[in-house]
């Protein structure tokens, strides 16, 4: 068995012919631009936020495609991580018949949009370590399995996945392998984003999320070989990065190194809390972390949930998430919201 990207794209996508976007059939200089039923009086907003933004994103491509190494052509930007995943899964899993594998406990997403999709979900359990269960995966792959999901580092866990492991998937699995790095930019792991050329059926998703630190402008990355960019491209809503969203992400992608202080200044955070967080007494265990949270195993967690609610401070409760029994996901915040957080938690015992 081998690769082969036509047997995994859904038949009505082959057949699919795109939305093609009034600018698609134009390329030069015009001077008037009466194409699009755009107002063309202006906004009231600086005046070129009337026109439809650019549905290439290629000024926000070129700008990462320097930064992450990988040409224009073999990525694909979503209206944040989100909607890649769910264009990933449109576009090759048929709802009802194929299905999808993911590891929980892990980012919940991937389930959630296969339900939506109407996808089955497959789910293959991390290991208690947290590890990928490679002869558990084995198993539960069938001819319909379309896509594989792997988050590294996890979420919520908050490890790096083994990259032999996901080695080994790649080099014995012919469906998709997604590789979610939303949190890579808080690890020393490398990338799988320089494995692409030596696996065609590799996806890697980042996002402008975190590190980055531009949750709200929502935008996404996905790396892969041109054919699969190419058919991302042909099934995505037309204006997916809004003008707003891609000139923002253009101005902060040029502040590289404000960014490297902030993860620095994230990293070691991270570290000091969870240095203080292990020598509390009801604090079990503080889970080793290559991402900007920590999760922590405690004696009675809706308890402490609870009480830092009354204090004003959310964190998140994955108490009832399988092999998460016991624990708080708790994102690293600033040096202040740290040590307030840190207070509040240690006067709770
Ligand atoms: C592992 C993982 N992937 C993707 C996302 C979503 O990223 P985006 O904001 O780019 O949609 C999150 C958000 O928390 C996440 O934890």
């Amino acid at each position: 068995m081998s690769f082969d990207l036509d047997q995994l794209v859904r038949e009505n996508v082959k057949r699919l012919t795109p939305y093609s976007s009034a600018r698609d059939d134009f390329h030069g200089a015009a001077k008037v631009f009466l194409d699009a039923n755009e107002n063309s009086l202006g906004s009231p907003l600086p005046r070129w936020y009337n026109r439809y933004p650019d549905p290439h994103q290629l000024k926000v491509k070129e700008r990462l495609s320097s930064i992450k190494r990988v040409p224009v052509n073999n990525m694909f930007l979503g209206n944040g991580s989100d909607e890649c995943i769910d264009i990933l899964q449109r576009a090759f899993c048929e709802p009802g018949l194929d299905n999808l594998v993911i590891c929980p406990p892990t980012y919940g997403m991937y389930e959630v949009c296969a339900n939506i999709n109407n996808v089955q979900v497959k789910k293959i359990k991390l290991t208690p370590e947290f590890k990928l269960d490679l002869g558990a995966i084995e198993q539960g792959i069938d001819a319909n399995t379309k896509m594989i999901f792997l988050c590294s580092p996890n979420n919520p866990t908050g490890n790096s996945l083994h990259p032999e492991d996901i080695e080994a998937i790649l080099n014995n699995y012919f469906g998709i392998v997604i590789i979610d790095e939303a949190y890579i930019n808080f690890s020393r792991q490398r990338s799988f984003i320089t494995m692409l050329s030596e696996y065609p059926n590799l996806v890697v998703m980042q996002t402008l999320s975190k590190a980055w630190g531009l949750a709200a402008l929502r935008v996404g990355l996905s790396v892969a070989s041109e054919e699969i960019i190419a058919i991302m491209n042909k099934i995505k809503p037309p204006y997916n990065i809004n003008q707003a969203s891609q000139e923002l992400a253009l101005q902060a992608l040029n502040e590289i190194d404000q960014v490297n202080e902030m993860i620095k200044e994230i990293v070691q955070e991270r570290e000091i809390l969870s240095a203080a967080l292990v020598n509390l007494s009801f604090v079990k265990k503080v889970y080793p972390s290559d991402a900007n949270f920590l999760l922590v195993k405690m004696d009675d967690p809706l308890a402490v949930y609870q009480k830092l609610l009354n204090q004003g401070i959310v964190v998140r409760d994955r108490s009832r998430v399988e092999l998460c029994e016991g624990c708080l996901r708790i994102t690293i915040g600033t040096a202040e919201e740290n040590k307030t957080r840190l207070y509040a938690v240690a006067s709770i015992s």
